[in-house]
């Protein structure tokens, strides 16, 4: 440092003290700070540069500019309490803007399905009942019908979670807990999840949803549960869809069938979608007379229809997609179509 830049020293303190009684904001001062205490600030620059000087003359210059770094400093620590225990500064709204409005969210397209399957099928009469989902061997295939050596209770196709239960592998679990708590007439859907171990692709998943819909009374028949499903497909999908029930084996039913319903793509001409112009809904049948015995209905006097519905792929259907995993991938851009 030369001998004039010592002499400066007191000059830029001054300017320094000068400029600090004009800053009003937090910003103001940081970038003060930086330009004259901060570690590379014209002060601090000015100490290193002290052993350019001859010996004679250290001590007189490190004095000098001590002094002025010292009064700089307290001033600087001074403001900045000032400028801490100043209250913010006021901002101003213009309350005439358009606000903005909060994303809230919607319900899933598989829970906007399952309310409009109860809505539908509750104008139909039927009562919207719960059941669980982790289920006892009982609910889940003895009183269905399904004995111990029935290949559907092999554990590796089902996900047990002890010797004795399990996540329940279809929604005919609801029949059993809703027969065994009432008296008929009984006329109940009852919508939720499943779990099979299966291969996930397109059409099938781990987790998927299922309706189940049973109506026990005197005199209850296969036409009334073909009407009731036609019914339903008429509201749900389109007035001119038909149905047919095609012969099939359920443990649980006796005659069972497998429902299928007009391709909604090529309107029953057959296309690469469909089998020969036909889709499979889901499994139906009259409800066993074993299994009318097992909750403790006289099945002499009485009858009744069970049908359980994929709910996955009758939303694919309604709304044209053509993989099951975009349900659960949780991609915005899907969910947000619907
Ligand atoms: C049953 O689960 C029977 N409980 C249906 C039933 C109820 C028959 C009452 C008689 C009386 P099934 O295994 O076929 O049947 O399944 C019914 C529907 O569930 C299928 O048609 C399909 O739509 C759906 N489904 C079955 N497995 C899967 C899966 N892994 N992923 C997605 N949907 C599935």
């Amino acid at each position: 440092m030369s001998e004039i830049a010592i002499d400066d020293v007191p000059a830029i303190a001054e300017e320094a003290m000068i400029l600090l009684a004009q800053i009003k904001d937090r910003l103001q001062l940081d970038e003060f700070r930086v330009k004259y205490i901060g570690r590379k600030g014209v002060l601090k620059q000015a100490m290193t540069r002290i052993g350019e000087l001859p010996a004679e003359k250290r001590a007189s210059a490190g004095q000098l500019i001590n002094q002025a770094y010292a009064r700089v400093e307290a001033a600087f620590n001074a403001k900045q309490g000032e400028l801490a225990a100043a209250p913010a500064a006021k901002v101003q709204y213009d309350v005439t803007l358009p606000g903005v409005r909060p994303s809230a969210g919607r319900p899933h397209v598989i829970t906007q399905t399952i309310r409009e399957l109860a809505d539908i099928f509750g104008r139909m009469g039927f009562e919207v009942i719960d059941a669980p989902e982790v289920e006892d061997e009982w609910h889940n295939f003895v009183a269905l019908n399904i004995p111990e050596s029935h290949p559907a209770r092999d554990p590796l196709d089902n996900f047990y979670i002890d010797d004795h239960r399990l996540l329940r592998s279809q929604t005919s679990t609801a029949q059993i807990r809703i027969m065994e708590n009432r008296k008929p007439p009984v006329r109940v859907v009852h919508c939720g999840r499943c779990y099979r171990p299966d291969t996930i692709d397109a059409t099938h998943h781990m987790m998927f949803h299922q309706i189940e819909c049973l109506y026990v009374d005197r005199n209850v028949s296969m036409i009334d549960l073909k009407s009731t499903i036609e019914q339903f497909a008429h509201v749900y999908f389109d007035p001119g869809i038909n149905i047919r029930l095609r012969p099939s084996y359920f443990p649980f039913t006796e005659p069972s069938a497998e429902v299928d319903m007009t391709c909604m793509i090529c309107h029953g001409q057959g296309c690469k979608s469909c089998s020969g112009g036909w889709m499979e809904l889901g499994g139906c049948g009259m409800v066993d007379p074993n299994v009318l015995e097992a909750v403790g209905y006289d099945s002499q006097e009485y009858s009744g229809f069970a049908f359980g519905l994929g709910i996955e792929r009758m939303a694919m259907r309604r709304h044209r997609i053509t993989d099951i995993r975009l349900f659960y991938e949780n991609d915005l851009r899907f969910l947000r179509q619907f």
